[in-house]
């Protein structure tokens, strides 16, 4: 069976009192609508189409991609009318899935649930619907059944009779339906309702009366069918994603230190073993090998943490690798193309940039380190700079294997460290320093003998 899935997505999202299109706010560092996007592209469905509004060219230009079809629905005259617009794009396929940009936690699990609820060995019905029982079911569309328990109208709120409105099962607007049928109901609706619409639950009643059985399916839980319209709603539905993706973690071996205070966002894989302490976040693609600790509000961005390293708590890592037992922190900052390579330690108030730091080094305090290419075993002394930038172009600093940097060094880069050299504490370094040597550039220290402080007159 072809597939198609159709994403209404014209909402103005007034509530949300925005300049953003409502499907371009994010959910765990993402727009709403590529959630939804990513969860039909689950299904790899011969066709995704896109209902966009008035205006929403900005949702169009930041999430277009080859798969994609595009349709402007000029005037929002309802659900029914927007899926009338889209049918153009949907003639090659044979069942419709209907889902809304602004309902981001949907799990493609349920949807296989609805999707198989047409299959002929499952009674193979022409349209499927995701229902939920809600406590506060107001708002929404009620599913009205008859005294058999068969589905056969929906009722919106607004058009709603008292007693409808005491019923509990509600319409998510999630719906699966054969293409065909979908198209010769729409033209059957009108738009004789309280709010002058076209409402697709009207093809409901269109179905029953041509005999088609409902069925109604139910997803795994209820916060996946929620939907944002107000900003309160979209901060709810964060906690509850980052709470899947703590669960998940757990699951998988990771001892969080309070699952509630941990953000994803982006893809996070984890070895065995790991444990983050609370207020991490994690951004873009990570991962944590074996055994790694990570400490406190801690932030790592698209990054490789090897096996065994620890990161200290308030430390900053982006675009990184950092090897097998490396100490890092606390209050580290690696920046872009920093790779550390095994038991590499680097601590309080250092940066890094851009360099290599091969296996066994230390670079313990109040550094920066730029453009560098430094050997093993080398000891980079508290206040040590690479002098890299001199104000139009960044000059590269390399040091050798073993080789010891006194504290307040400054290495006016281009320039290289031999192995085993040693640099005097408080020197400017602008010359190649030879390897095994001693080199220094400080004035000798003097004694005045007989010196006298400035003082200050006698106050009367
Ligand atoms: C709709 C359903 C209701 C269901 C509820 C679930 C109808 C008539 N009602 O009501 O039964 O309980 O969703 O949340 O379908 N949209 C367009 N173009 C339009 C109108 C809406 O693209 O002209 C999109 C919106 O962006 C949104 C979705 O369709 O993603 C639902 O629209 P909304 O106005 O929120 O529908 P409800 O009145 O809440
Ligand atoms: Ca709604």
């Amino acid at each position: 069976m072809k597939l198609g899935v159709l994403i209404l997505a014209a909402g103005e999202g007034t509530r949300m009192r925005s300049r953003t299109p409502k499907v371009l706010h994010e959910l765990a560092g993402r727009p709403l609508l590529s959630h939804v996007i990513e969860t039909a592209r689950d299904f790899s469905p011969d066709e995704i189409t896109i209902v966009y509004g008035h205006g929403g060219e900005r949702v169009r230009e930041l999430l277009d991609a080859p798969d994609l079809d595009w349709c402007e629905q000029q005037q929002r005259l309802g659900t029914g009318h927007a899926v009338l617009q889209a049918l153009p794009y949907l003639q090659r396929v044979e069942q419709v899935l209907i889902l809304y940009g602004d309902v981001p936690l949907l799990q493609a699990d349920s949807l296989r649930t609805l999707l198989a609820a047409m299959q002929a060995d499952q009674g193979g019905s022409d349209l499927a619907l995701l229902t939920v029982e809600l406590d506060d079911p107001s708002g929404y569309g009620r599913i009205l059944r008859n005294a058999d328990g068969r589905v056969t109208a929906i009722v919106e709120q607004k058009d709603a009779s008292e007693a409808q409105q005491r019923i509990r099962e509600v319409n998510t607007g999630i719906m699966a339906v054969q293409r065909s049928r979908l198209e010769a109901w729409l033209g059957r609706i009108d738009n004789h309702n309280s709010q002058g619409e076209y409402y697709l639950t009207d093809i409901i009643a269109l179905a029953v009366a041509d005999g088609v059985e409902i069925a109604c399916v139910h997803p795994h839980s209820e916060q996946e069918v929620l939907g944002v319209n107000d900003r309160r709603q979209l901060a709810t539905l964060e906690r509850y994603y980052q709470r899947r993706q703590a669960e998940r973690l757990m699951l998988a071996g990771v001892t969080l230190a309070d699952p509630g205070r941990i953000d994803i966002r982006g893809r996070l894989r984890a070895g065995r073993d790991v444990f983050i302490d609370a207020n991490v976040l994690f951004e873009g693609e990570v991962e944590l090998g074996d055994g790694v600790s990570i400490g406190p509000k801690v932030q790592i961005k698209d990054s490789r943490i090897q096996q065994d390293a620890q990161i200290l708590a308030n430390s900053v890592i982006e675009a990184s690798e950092v090897g097998v037992g490396c100490v890092i922190g606390p209050f580290a900052r690696l920046r872009p193309a920093t790779r550390l390579a095994a038991g590499v330690k680097v601590g309080n108030f250092v940066e890094i940039k851009k360099s290599q730091v091969a296996e066994g080094s230390k670079i313990n305090h109040l550094s920066y380190v730029g453009d560098s290419q430094i050997g093993s075993r080398v000891n980079i002394g508290a206040g040590t700079i690479t002098c890299n930038y001199d104000g139009a172009n960044k000059h590269r600093t390399v040091i050798g294997d073993d080789a010891f940097i006194g504290s307040d060094t400054q290495l006016v880069a281009p320039v290289t460290v031999g192995a085993g050299a040693t640099i005097g504490a408080g020197s400017t370094i602008t010359r190649d320093a030879p390897a095994r040597q001693l080199t220094l550039s400080r004035p000798r220290q003097v004694s005045v003998e007989g010196w006298q402080r400035p003082q200050k007159p006698p106050r009367k």
